[in-house]
C-alpha cells in the first residue's frame, strides 16, 4: 500500500475517542468508540487515517512540515460542537443577573422591558464592525474551551436592517475566525417595542419581508428558529413562521417548552424541525413525537443553572423514549452567560443524569446532527474535518469529574493548532 504523506499526526494518546458510527440514541449513546492508544493523521485539514497507532504509522509518511503532536498519554477527542448560541450581541446584562440574585425572575425582568429587549437596544446601536470585534473575542474563548464548530443565532436586531446586520456579522465571523460558524436567522426571538401593541404585524413582517430578505442573500442563514413561548410567539404564529421558512429553503429549529409547556416540542415534530431546543417543560407526548420525527432534542443545562429557579430538561426520559439527545451552551447575555462546553458536560452529568460518555456523545456527534453537519464534524473518522481536542487528562470520563475546568490542553481546527498548552496560538 502506498504511504500517504500527511501534514498532521497525533500520537501517544491514552485513548482516541472517535465517536465513529453516526449520531447515537438509546443504549448506543454510551459507546464513545474509543481506541486505546489510538493515533490520527490528517492532510489539508481532513482526517486520512485513524486507528491503532501501529496501523496509522504504517499507513502514513511524515515530512519536515508535518505537525506531530505527542498527546503524552492523555485522551484525544473530537472538538466540541456547540449547536445553540446567541453569541452575536452588544452590551451585557450583569445588572439583570444581580436582580435575579435578589429574587427577580427572568420573565419579570423581561416584562419590565429588560431581558432580550435590553440586548436589542445595545445591538441596534452597534455597527457590524463592532459586532464582529466582539464576536471574534468570544470565538477565541470558545476555542480555548475546545469548541471547534458553533451555531450562532441572530435575534437581537428585530428589524429587517438590524437582523441583516447581525447575520452579515455572523457570516464575517465564519470567514475571519478559524472556528466553523453556522448561522441561524432568529428574527422571531421577541416582539420588538415598536410592535408591542400589534404583535401580529410583526409576524407579518417576519413572513413577508424579513425571511425573504434573508433568503435572498447567499450564506446569511442555514436555519430559521422561533421562540415559541407564552407572551412571545404562540404555537399558531410559530407554525406560520416556520412553514414560511421551510418554503424559502431553510431548515428549521424551535425554542420549545423552555419556560412553560406550550406544545413547542410537538410543533417541532409536526413541521419536521431538525432540532427542538431547551425542552425544560416538554411533556412525554412531545418527547415521543420528537423521537418519531427524528428531531434532535437539544438540552441546554447552562440555562437552568443560570436561571436558578428553572427545572432541568428530562434528558434520561428523552434517551428512554428514543430521542437523539444533544447538548449545547445557549451562550447569551441574559439566560446563560456560559459558553464552555466542558462545564455544560459537567452540568449534564450532574443534573441531566447523563453518564460522562453519553454527555460527550451529546456534545460532539449528536450536536453535529442538530445542525446538519454530522457528515463533516463531531467524530474522528476518515474524510471528516480534523477538528480535535487533546485533553489534559487521561480519559474523556474525567471532563465532568474536573467540573469542566482546565481539561482542554490543545485544540486542532481543520488540521491547524489553534490552542496550545491552554493558550491561543495567535493568528
Ligand atoms: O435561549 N429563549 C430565548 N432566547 C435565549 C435568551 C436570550 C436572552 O435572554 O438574551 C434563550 O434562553
Ligand atoms: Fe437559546
Amino acid at each position: 500500500m502506498a504511504m500517504e504523506s500527511v501534514d498532521l499526526l497525533i500520537v501517544g494518546a491514552s485513548e482516541l475517542v472517535t465517536m465513529a458510527g453516526g449520531p447515537r440514541r438509546g443504549d448506543r449513546l454510551k459507546d464513545p468508540a474509543a481506541i486505546p492508544g489510538g493515533a490520527l493523521a490528517a492532510r489539508q485539514g481532513r482526517i486520512v487515517a485513524v486507528g491503532p497507532s501501529d496501523e496509522v504509522l504504517a499507513a502514513v509518511s511524515t515530512g519536515p512540515d508535518t505537525l506531530v503532536i505527542d498527546a503524552r498519554g492523555r485522551a484525544v477527542i473530537p472538538g466540541f460542537v456547540d449547536p445553540h448560541t446567541h453569541l452575536c450581541f452588544a452590551g451585557d446584562r450583569a445588572e439583570e443577573f444581580a436582580l435575579r440574585l435578589g429574587g427577580a425572575t427572568y420573565q419579570e425582568i423581561a416584562a419590565r422591558g429588560g431581558g432580550i429587549l435590553n440586548t436589542v437596544r445595545a445591538t441596534r446601536a452597534a455597527s457590524q464592525a463592532e459586532l464582529e470585534a466582539l464576536g471574534l473575542e468570544r470565538l477565541d474563548r470558545l476555542a480555548l474551551s475546545g469548541t471547534t464548530t458553533v451555531e450562532v443565532k441572530s435575534g437581537y436586531g428585530l428589524s429587517t436592517a438590524d437582523e441583516l446586520k447581525q447575520l452579515r456579522a455572523i457570516r464575517a465571523l465564519d470567514r475571519r475566525h478559524p472556528l466553523t460558524v453556522v448561522p441561524t436567522f432568529m428574527g422571531a426571538h421577541e416582539v420588538p417595542p415598536e410592535y408591542r401593541d400589534r404583535p401580529g404585524a410583526y409576524v407579518d413582517l417576519l413572513v413577508e419581508e424579513m425571511l425573504p430578505a434573508v433568503a435572498a442573500e447567499p450564506g446569511l442563514a442555514r436555519f430559521a428558529d422561533v421562540f415559541c413561548e407564552q407572551g412571545v410567539f404562540s404555537v399558531a404564529d410559530s407554525r406560520r413562521i416556520l412553514q414560511r421558512a421551510r418554503e424559502l429553503g431553510f431548515a428549521v429549529k424551535v425554542h420549545a417548552d423552555e419556560l412553560s409547556d406550550l406544545g413547542g416540542a410537538s410543533l417541532a415534530a409536526e413541521v419536521g424541525a431538525i432540532s427542538a431546543e431547551h425542552l425544560l417543560h416538554a411533556s412525554d407526548e412531545g418527547l415521543r413525537r420528537l423521537a418519531a420525527a427524528g428531531t434532535v432534542a437539544v438540552c441546554l443545562p447552562g440555562t437552568s443553572f443560570s436561571l436558578m429557579n428553572a427545572p432541568y430538561a428530562r434528558a434520561r426520559r428523552m434517551v428512554e423514549l428514543g430521542c437523539t439527545v444533544a447538548l449545547g451552551s445557549d451562550f447569551n447575555p441574559g439566560s446563560c452567560p456560559v459558553y464552555a462546553m466542558p462545564f455544560i458536560i459537567t452540568l449534564a452529568c450532574m443534573h441531566l443524569k447523563l453518564d460522562p460518555s453519553e454527555a460527550l456523545a451529546a456534545a460532539t456527534i449528536n450536536a453535529a446532527a442538530a445542525i446538519g453537519l454530522e457528515a463533516e464534524v463531531g467524530s474522528l473518522e476518515v474524510g471528516k474535518l480534523a477538528d480535535v481536542v487533546i485533553l489534559s487528562c487521561t480519559s474523556h470520563r474525567h471532563i465532568p469529574y474536573h467540573m469542566g475546568m482546565g481539561v482542554v490542553a490543545q485544540v486542532v481546527k481543520q488540521g491547524r493548532l489553534i490552542v496550545d498548552d491552554g493558550r491561543l496560538v495567535r493568528r
